[in-house]
């Protein structure tokens, strides 16, 4: 088949296989509270940090004043602990009427007034995980209307009380609810983290016909341990989870944490790197009035974030571990680029990592990296022996791009690789035409 025509149908097969709501084709990026601010509803005492209408007014300004929606960070999302320990007379969700006197509905008019989107958390069980209202079966379709009549964007469907069982029910019904509704509601799924993230008990072509994200496994603490940790499980597991993910379907490591207290900022760095790698749904859970400038021109990255948010949606995998404790990380990206990532979990010092791109299975020809942490650029060639300076915990990462000139002409000469394809600097790049 011919190459275009190849990448169309592959284009199309992953369209037809993703939730069918248009949502999400690059992953999400924005706000959620639960890391940082948990289940603090004391606003007697803290005023500043409960779970309140303000703090999403307050986080909503920093987005849409501070250069954050600019670069897709657009969702504010709402977690546990928002709503009243009672549904009201209609059996309706309902806000906690002290912490949010506007109401849900006003506060998603605040989100849209400014270009933000708001998203709310609900739980298929009895109760969600901090104790609040829960959704049965029974209560679904109820609490999709009340969601979309309030105008949210985005929903993550938390798991805690409920069994198997209900699940495999509630997680598809809740799918169709949101639908019926009428009003592209973003879907996330905490389903498979209760099922371990992993086949048989997970089936990810149905997760990717049913939800636009999903936690695949266990929650994020503040700490470089909890960030490790998920990485393991992500990068170990990376054979079931790439084919999962694609435009409108994302697994989904859990929340940023750089901005927080538990990463260095070569921690921070490494966090933003894998989660770019990753195409994970980038959710901040920090404080966005209080952050610091080194963290936040982490989070604002700009190549870090274009890396994240590539429209082919190709997740990214481990390709080399070596002995050294340094790993490699690779994600395809449109137009010929890629992204690397040199990660060192070595405790001593910087680690000098040499390598060469061609044992990193790039093909013959010279290439334009640019470091995305430096801002420096050089071309490389596949053969040339290189070293990068790797500190502790820390990444340097890299964007790759084709080499800049193609000459498909002679390169698809009889129908065969003809020499090298990079010589010719009038040919056009590969994908882009
Ligand atoms: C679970 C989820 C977390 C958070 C809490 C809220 O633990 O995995 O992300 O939503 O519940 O109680």
């Amino acid at each position: 088949m011919h190459l275009a025509v190849l990448l169309f149908v592959s284009a199309l097969s992953v369209a037809t296989l993703a939730l069918d709501n248009g949502e999400m084709r690059v992953p999400p990026m924005g706000w959620l509270a639960w890391e940082r601010f948990r289940c603090d509803i004391d606003c007697e005492h803290d005023p500043k940090n409960c779970i309140s209408e303000n703090l999403f007014i307050d986080m909503a300004d920093r987005l849409s004043e501070d250069g954050w929606k600019e670069l897709g960070y657009v969702y504010v999302n709402i977690d546990d602990c928002w709503s009243s320990k009672k549904r009201d007379e209609n059996g309706r969700l309902q806000a906690d009427p002290k912490r949010f006197p506007g109401g849900i509905r006003k506060l998603a008019h605040y989100m849209h007034d400014r270009g933000l989107k708001l998203g709310i958390y609900g739980d298929f069980g009895t109760h969600t995980c901090g104790g609040y209202p829960g959704t049965t079966l029974d209560k679904i379709k109820i609490d999709a209307q009340t969601f979309a009549d309030w105008e949210v964007d985005m929903l993550k469907f938390d798991g805690c009380y409920s069994n198997a069982t209900e699940q495999e029910k509630g997680y598809p019904l809740m799918s169709k609810a949101l639908n019926a509704t009428g009003r592209p509601i973003g879907y996330s799924c905490s389903w498979p983290a209760y099922q371990g993230g992993l086949p048989p008990k997970v089936n990810y072509t149905q997760l990717g016909e049913i939800c636009n994200l999903w936690r695949n496994y266990g929650d994020i603490q503040d700490s470089w341990d909890s960030v490790l940790n998920i990485v393991d499980w992500f990068f170990n597991n990376q054979d079931v989870l790439v084919p999962a993910a694609g435009p409108g379907k994302w697994n989904d490591p859990d929340m940023l944490i750089v901005g927080d207290f538990g990463l260095s900022m070569d921690q921070s760095r490494s966090q933003m790197a894998l989660w770019a790698i990753m195409a994970a749904p980038l959710f901040m859970s920090n404080d966005l009035r209080t952050i610091s400038s080194e963290a936040r021109s982490i989070l604002q990255n700009r190549m870090a974030i274009f890396i994240n948010q590539d429209p082919m949606g190709i997740q990214g995998r481990r390709i080399i571990k070596e002995k050294s404790r340094i790993s490699v990380f690779w994600r395809p990206l449109s137009n010929n680029a890629s992204a690397l990532v040199f990660f060192s979990r070595r405790t001593d010092m910087p680690y000098r990592y040499q390598t060469t791109l061609s044992k990193l299975n790039y093909s013959t020809g010279s290439y334009k990296i640019y470091d995305v942490f430096t801002g420096k650029t050089m071309t490389l060639k596949d053969s040339t022996g290189f070293v990068v300076s790797v500190n502790p915990t820390g990444v340097v990462m890299w964007h790759v791009s084709a080499p800049a000139k193609w000459n498909l002409r002679q390169f698809y000469k009889g129908g065969r690789l003809q020499g090298s394809a990079f010589d010719d600097e009038n040919a056009l790049p590969l994908i882009a035409h």
